[in-house]
């Protein structure tokens, strides 16, 4: 049965490539399909299988093809899904050395690599959490625990209710992530301060010290490094100078744009990073590892076990570096391992050729756009992101509707300073210039037929 559920994954990933992007079938056919009451006896564990590829195939998009553009959510590795198998094969709790040898063993490599990858302190900790928003979990839990404690205040012992205040600063331009997790950790999202942002969308520094003089209150900031929609980066190293001067904190939101440091080319973008305190991002975008891994990333070690780490008796810690004690979960997947795969398969030069790669589409993407008609460039192209709108607001969603309906490719809507956009990113390992080429003649012919057809 497992050989035959690999020969289905692999017939599906052979079929990615040619396939229409967009679903074929949709959610009512898997309900009819599935839905029925749950069965009083067992079924075959082989039909189930067959069951589940024939019936859920069609109904997938291809988000792990070349030519998915939404989002911006990357596909799979061929190292990485190989291990992700492992991994699910091995079934491990990834706690700690106890509960599993190979488990916190790739943990821990795995953190050097990515450390180095990123070009953060080495020193750091890192947490490989289900994706970005609990990376920010981590780091604004981490956050609110030192600060409180450089106050003299036991978070832990004593909780919210009386604490010293704090301050929570965000760019305008926030990822909601952000906001949900000051919400679930009781900053609450009334009290959030935000920041100008410039017409990228990136915080600027100059209005953060001013935010900042106002009030003497320690202040945990909430940097990005890759905006959204256009793939701004805030100026991180001045936000952490200024902010560390009035004792703050720097949290780096950098879901995907935290890879542009393992770029040359590109680095110069998210300069100054290393110097903040902690860091959130994605392997499962950019770095293109299978759902679910991200990566929460802390300067101090010893801050982010103490806001996090929980020691049970039968679930001993015989060292410092413990994977759970890094992150919210204790029963956890060996997520280290799709992580360690990619990088091992890749090499520190093929993350930055996955990097390069996909900036090189958004440029040609936005390069042939220009000289489409009816067709504007919204963003300075400055990374992954692009941002396009077609003649008027109706014509841009309708676009955007007509390329995913087309098959050709999927591409979403958005709002970007007041006017619609179709948001295209590139984070895919196997996108060509062929693939792009193909987008520019889908979003050309969506046009025609919008106003052709006027709703
Ligand atoms: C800038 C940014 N931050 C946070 C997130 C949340 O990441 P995740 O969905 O992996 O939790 C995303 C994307 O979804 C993002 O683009």
């Amino acid at each position: 049965m497992l050989s035959r559920a690999s020969e289905l994954a692999v017939d599906y990933l052979e079929g990615l490539p040619g396939r229409r992007v967009d679903a074929i079938t949709g959610y009512a056919e898997v309900i009819d399909a599935l839905g029925g009451p749950l069965p009083e006896t067992g079924t075959d564990a082989g039909e189930v299988v067959e069951r589940l590829a024939r019936v859920c195939g069609p109904a997938t998009i291809a988000s792990a093809g070349p030519r998915y553009f939404g989002l911006v959510v990357g596909g799979a590795l061929p190292a990485a899904l190989a291990a992700d198998w492992l991994v699910s094969t091995w079934d491990q709790t990834a706690y700690s050395r106890m509960s599993s040898p190979a488990g916190a063993a790739v943990d821990a490599v795995a953190e050097r690599w990515v450390l180095a990858a990123l070009s953060l302190p080495a020193s750091a900790a890192v947490g490989f959490t289900t994706g970005a928003t609990a990376g920010n979990a981590v780091g604004l839990l981490t956050a609110r625990h030192a600060l409180l404690s450089r106050q003299g205040w036991d978070v832990d012992a004593d909780g919210l209710a009386d604490a010293p205040r704090l301050r929570v600063l965000v760019g305008e331009e926030v990822h909601p992530s952000v906001l949900q997790v000051v919400r679930m950790i009781g900053f609450g999202s009334r009290k959030v301060e935000r920041v100008p942002v410039d017409d990228q969308g990136a915080m600027r520094a100059d209005a953060l010290a001013d935010v900042l003089d106002a009030d003497p209150t320690p202040a945990i900031v909430c940097a990005q490094v890759g905006n959204v929609n256009t793939g701004a980066c805030d100026p991180v190293g001045e936000i952490v100078a200024a902010t560390h001067a009035h004792g703050g904190w720097v949290h780096v939101d950098g879901a995907f744009g935290l890879w542009a440091r393992a770029s040359a080319r590109r680095s110069g973008l998210v300069a100054g990073v290393e110097t903040a305190d902690s860091w959130s991002t994605d392997a499962h975008k950019w770095l293109n590892v299978p759902y679910d891994c991200g990566l929460a990333i802390v300067s101090d070690p010893a801050a982010t076990r103490a806001a996090l780490g929980a020691n049970t008796a039968y679930l001993p810690t015989v060292a410092d570096r413990e994977p759970g004690m890094l992150v919210p979960e204790m029963s956890r997947r060996a997520r280290a391992v799709p992580v360690y795969a990619a990088l091992a398969s890749l090499g520190r030069v093929g993350v930055e050729a996955l990097v390069d790669r996909c900036c090189d589409h958004a440029r040609r993407l936005a390069d042939a756009m220009r000289a489409e008609d009816g067709f504007r460039v919204r963003n300075d192209v400055v990374l992954n992101q692009v941002l396009l709108h077609a003649d008027d607001d109706d014509t841009t969603w309708r676009v955007a509707e007509l390329v995913r309906l087309s098959g050709e490719g999927w591409v979403a809507g958005t709002h970007w300073r007041g006017q619609a956009a179709v948001r295209v990113s590139f984070s895919n390992w196997s996108t060509t210039e062929d693939d792009v080429d193909r987008l520019v003649g889908a979003l050309r012919d969506a046009r025609e037929r919008a106003r052709r057809t006027p709703r």
